[in-house]
């Protein structure tokens, strides 16, 4: 018992003092490094490429500020971790208990109130950007996005014109209004930093400028399916003249449009990406290259023998409307049931004709 409480004294006697002027130039030096990397790494955030939005600008202000003080309490905590684990470690042979340490009145004083202060700052800061972004302006251009498993379309109402990629002209605020026609689906455009869900009980809305001239990625950004990886389409943010251009070369496509049944093939082609069999099935004439379903590439050589007794025609326009009906070997029930609602029949009828095309 005595050996023990003389190595306890010997222990503290041979202890370094908690607060001693090496200690107070070291806290001065963490505090300096805090500052120092917290202002660095708000500065020159390097998780982030340069946002294509006006509201991609304002919230990448408040992540760099986040960035900052994150940094900031980052170097605080671990360099007097550091610091306390080189310093103040045992010592060889040193069985002793620690010193015993009371509450500490000022310390406990400014260490609730600075994080009470840093998180009433956030808070305000993240209510201002949130609101800013989501307050619509006087002259704003709308869009109507729908989802549905596993594609994106636009619809401009103004022009009363559908497409599947999304044009907007630059610096001009536009209002989004979307609503999905299946499930659950999230708009995502990463240069915007804008992700928002779409659901079919409800319409959501979300506002974007595009302030750089180029084309974005869009993604789906919910589980929704087998397609969901592939959900994808693009967003063009392009000068107010080619936007015009654009828009005036959709309208007169879908003028002609209406003769479409002049070509089967590329009217086929676009009901094709328009209805999201891209996402799913791979097709040379179309460029796409899906794996979830079956190849449909020379669709129409087989067709007719897949199961007896039904014509071509009578197979493909099942698989489409009653996937489920025939599977092809080794592929899951996952295609929608709904496509004879999505589709007119004249709709599935050229689709029918075009796949039918595919030699
Ligand atoms: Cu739509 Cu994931």
């Amino acid at each position: 018992m005595s050996q023990q409480t003389s190595s306890h004294v010997r222990g503290h006697a041979s202890a370094p003092s908690t607060f001693d002027s090496t200690s107070k130039l070291v806290s001065l030096l963490i505090g300096i490094a805090a500052v120092v990397f917290g202002i660095l790494a708000g500065i020159f955030n390097p998780f982030l490429n340069r946002a294509a939005s006006a509201q991609g600008a304002q919230i990448d202000t408040l992540f760099s500020i986040l960035l900052g003080i994150s940094t900031t309490v980052f170097v605080i905590v671990q360099g007097f971790l550091l610091y306390s684990i080189a310093r103040f470690a045992r010592q060889p042979g040193d069985e002793s208990d620690g010193p015993p340490m009371r509450g500490n009145a000022r310390l406990e004083f400014f260490w609730t109130v600075i994080p009470a202060l840093i998180v009433v700052f956030i808070a305000i800061f993240s209510y201002r950007v949130l609101a800013d972004i989501e307050r619509p302006t006087a002259a704003d251009m709308i869009v109507e996005v729908t989802a549905r498993q596993f594609a994106w379309e636009f619809y401009y109402p103004d022009q009363d014109l559908k497409t599947t990629e999304l044009h907007i002209p630059l610096d001009r605020q536009v209002h989004l209004k979307m609503r999905s026609a299946d499930m659950v689906h999230a708009f995502w455009v990463p240069e915007f930093r804008i992700k928002k869900d779409l659901m079919p009980d409800r319409v959501t809305d979300t506002f974007i400028t595009g302030t750089a001239i180029g084309t974005y990625p869009i993604v789906c950004a919910e589980l929704c399916g087998a397609g969901h990886a592939i959900m994808r389409s693009q967003v063009i943010v392009q000068t107010d003249a080619e936007f015009k251009n654009w828009m005036a070369g959709q309208i007169g496509a879908k003028t002609r449009g209406a003769t479409a049944a002049a070509d089967p093939a590329a009217y086929g082609r676009q009901l094709f990406n328009q209805f999201g069999c891209n996402a799913c099935h791979a097709l040379a004439d179309a460029q796409a290259v899906g794996v979830v379903g079956p190849k449909l590439d020379g669709l129409a050589g087989r067709a007719g023998a897949t199961v007896p007794g039904q014509s071509a025609e009578d197979y493909v326009k099942t698989a489409i409307v009653k996937p489920s009906e025939f599977l092809v070997k080794n592929f899951q029930p996952v295609m929608p049931q709904d496509y004879g609602q999505r589709m007119s029949a004249a709709e599935i009828e050229a689709m029918v004709t075009y796949l039918l095309l595919q030699k």
